[in-house]
């Protein structure tokens, strides 16, 4: 392990008010996404869409890493161009996902745990050879009643521990993503408190399986009110609650923390991020790493198009300009309306 390379990594994705963009749904996450545009989900139209992503004019200013699917980092531009190789060429980190999904967590069937650790160690390498600098695990913590159970949050806090281990001697930077899913009627002050617990035993399991602290990211949720809760919390609440949770449980030795959106609109995941920075200075970068709510503007201008490749590239490159004005507090709703 390079912890200086790894440290030199990880704050290259933070830096200059730059944040990653998430393109690394599976086949069959993407296919929903499709769907809902009414393009069929073949190897080329995954491609084609990715390729408009990466390829927009101008984005790299505002986009430090992109995380990708395997298929995709082995996928290349219509010019023979692999994806890796464009961004790197851009100052754009390349990332890979290297979790295989979740499953039902035996014993406890309403939970889920995050499959993948075996084989990692060698995928790594292959990933290393391919270009990826980072990688990502996400792990699903659920809010219900009598969920999530101590076992739920320690198993997936241990195998995103091994993970983050795996990487790091691989020399590839973890993100360790601790997901507390959204959905359900819970209130504000249940997610502070699942996602306080989630934080505390997945620092502790980072700790036992000595991870290095500085040559990792955290990608969190927010601290945010259930999507099916009848009183939702305000911006300046969320921006709040999130901060205080992340100050009792993330060391300042982490360079990073990079926010999931999680099923929020992609302006609302703008304007908490832009909230939050306003609260600092803080002892970490706070910056974004947004899935749909960089890229559902685009993927509706897109329609599967080739004629709409321009429209859909000016729709991902002003999503990524208001997300790094966040990363700045200077974000403001006049922003949305020059675009
Ligand atoms: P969302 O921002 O759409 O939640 O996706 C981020 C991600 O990478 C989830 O694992």
């Amino acid at each position: 392990m390079n912890l200086q390379e790894l440290s030199n990594i990880a704050h290259k994705l933070v830096a200059d008010h730059r944040g990653i963009l998430a393109a690394d749904e599976s086949t069959s996450t993407i296919e929903k996404r499709f769907k809902s545009i009414g393009v069929e989900n073949t190897e080329e139209h995954r491609r084609a869409y990715r390729e408009m992503l990466f390829a927009t004019p101008g984005a790299e200013k505002f986009i430090s890493g992109v995380i990708m699917y395997d298929e995709t980092i082995r996928q290349k531009t219509k010019a023979g161009v692999p994806f890796a190789e464009l961004q790197a060429k851009l100052g754009i980190v390349p990332g890979i996902k290297v979790d295989r999904g979740v499953k039902e967590l035996p014993g406890s069937p309403q939970e889920k745990i995050t499959e993948g650790l075996d084989g990692l160690r060698e995928r790594l390498q292959e990933y290393h050879k391919l270009g990826a600098r980072f990688a990502k695990w996400r792990a699903v913590i659920d809010i219900g009643a009598g969920i999530p159970t101590a076992y739920c949050i320690r198993a997936n806090a241990q195998a995103l521990a091994r993970y983050a281990a795996l990487c790091q001697v691989e020399n590839i930077v973890p993100i360790v993503e601790p997901e507390v899913l959204m959905d359900g009627a819970h209130d504000l002050g249940r997610c502070f408190a699942v996602t306080s617990e989630t934080l505390k035993i997945v620092f502790e399991e980072l700790a036992n399986h000595r991870v290095a602290l500085e040559g990792m990211l955290l990608k969190p949720n927010m601290v945010i009110s259930g999507m099916k809760c009848p009183s939702q919390a305000s911006v300046q609440d969320v921006a709040r609650e999130t901060v205080m949770v992340l100050k009792r449980h993330v060391p300042a030795a982490v360079p990073g923390i990079v926010f999931l959106s999680g099923g929020q609109s992609d302006i609302v995941a703008t304007e908490h991020l832009n909230a939050m920075n306003a609260l600092g200075p803080m002892p970490w970068k706070l910056s974004f790493s947004y899935g749909r709510a960089l890229q559902a503007a685009a993927l509706e201008a897109w329609q599967g198009k080739e004629s709409n490749l321009v429209a859909g590239q000016k729709a991902f490159h002003h999503r990524a300009k208001c997300n790094s004005a966040a990363c700045a507090a200077s974000y403001d709703a006049r922003l949305e309306k020059a675009a």
